[in-house]
């Protein structure tokens, strides 16, 4: 069994032992397992980031599932130690599971759960305050007037951006990168590009409509652009998010080359995955281009930034918090909860992971199904016909 060390027990009779990797926003993600026969213990270890090591303590000789969070190495090793006890659930209190290895666990039989619907505006919202921020320049306003270095107001102060009328570019026009995409849209005026694998329809036909109600009010419509390639928009736009999902197609995705191709004065946003730009590349195009701004939530190597970023001014650096809003990290460790004990109790999968309402009401119990397996069709379970 776990240490008992920094371990916190709920219903320690239960018939079902489900570990958490780390404390949890909320308490419904615990009564929900409890009141199904769950023991729920959770590591309160003061250390952030758990090593292969910890988490193998921690799962012990019996255990039925974990909840585990993106900072972990989720592999053979872990998948092979829970497969031992007896574990048939693993989920990632994320909806991106680049930390886990699904092949290992699909090895084990072991589903592995993440946290869709529920962060979408969320994390659009972020991405839209990091575009705000670097475009009126609010971090480095914020710093001069606490440096006591306002002595009246000038002409060139701080002179930003106007991005009403300008042109944003979405490179990945998914869920997040929609929401984001409409935010921009329909709150400054914003042109868009976007450059997707598939065709976004929703959100054209969005901007087509919003477009003809500003003509309609004597207003200057919107316009939208699917590009026919991702340097399309680097070059065209001049506010760029990137919301592609990390895989070995979109490492480095922003290098050297591709960031010349973007115009001097554009501004970049990450709220993805920090592999997706090269950021040492960026570093050295954040110094020659004094103009050019980025707001990055995320990072090449977590926590670390690359030599030299810290220093520039030009940047502005958030410590991944782009899901963190209370609504949303609560319902996140919902899912994330529900997503195991739905494997250990044996129900099905939800029959769409983007549509997780029903579990998310506090006023009712949630469907009896797992929310978002992502190797449900490699295990062959079985889907939710609700
Ligand atoms: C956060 O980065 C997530 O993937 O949920």
């Amino acid at each position: 069994m776990a240490k008992p060390v920094a371990i916190e027990v709920y219903n320690p009779n239960g018939k079902y032992r489900v570990v958490s990797t780390k404390p949890m926003p909320g308490t419904r993600w615990i009564n929900l397992l409890v009141d199904q026969g769950c023991r729920v213990e959770i590591c309160h270890l003061k250390k952030t980031i758990l090593s292969v090591e910890d988490i193998i303590d921690l799962i012990g000789d019996k255990c039925d599932g974990v909840i585990g969070q993106l900072t972990e190495d989720w592999g053979e090793t872990l998948f092979s130690a829970l497969s031992k006890a007896g574990g048939k659930a693993f989920s990632n209190m994320a909806v991106g599971y680049n930390n886990v290895d699904v092949e290992a666990a699909n090895k084990y039989g072991i589903a592995v759960g993440n946290t869709p619907g529920v962060l979408t505006e969320t994390t659009a919202e972020l991405a839209a305050s990091l575009s705000l921020a670097a475009a009126r320049r609010i971090v480095e306003a914020d710093e001069f007037m606490r440096g006591g270095l306002y002595e009246g107001w000038l002409p060139h102060l701080f002179v930003g951006n106007l991005l009403k009328g300008q042109t944003v570019g979405v490179i990945g026009a998914g869920r997040i990168g929609s929401a984001y995409a409409r935010m921009m849209v329909e709150g400054f005026k914003m042109n868009l590009i976007y450059f997707d694998l598939y065709q976004s329809t929703r959100l054209e036909k969005f901007v087509t409509a919003y477009g003809q109600f500003l003509k309609a009010n004597g207003e200057q419509p919107v316009t939208w652009k699917r590009a026919s390639s991702m340097e399309e928009v680097l070059r065209k736009a001049d506010l760029i998010s990137l919301h592609p999902v990390l895989d070995k197609t979109t490492y480095h995705l922003v290098n050297k080359e591709r960031l010349a191709m973007m115009k001097k004065e554009a501004i970049l946003v990450n709220c993805s995955r920090g592999p997706v730009i090269d950021e040492a590349a960026l570093v050295e195009h954040l110094k020659e281009n004094p103009m050019f701004r980025v707001g990055l939530d995320v990072f090449e190597e977590e926590p670390f930034m690359k030599p030299g970023l810290a220093d520039m001014k030009n940047a502005i650096v958030v410590p991944h918090i782009a899901s963190a809003s209370k609504w949303t990290r609560e319902g996140m460790a919902t899912l994330a909860a529900l997503n195991v004990l739905g494997r250990v109790k044996g129900y099905p999968i939800w029959h769409d992971p983007n549509r997780v309402d029903p579990f998310l009401n506090e006023n009712a119990s949630p469907p009896n199904a797992s929310p978002s397996i992502v190797n449900s069709k490699a295990l062959g379970l079985p889907v939710s016909k609700l």
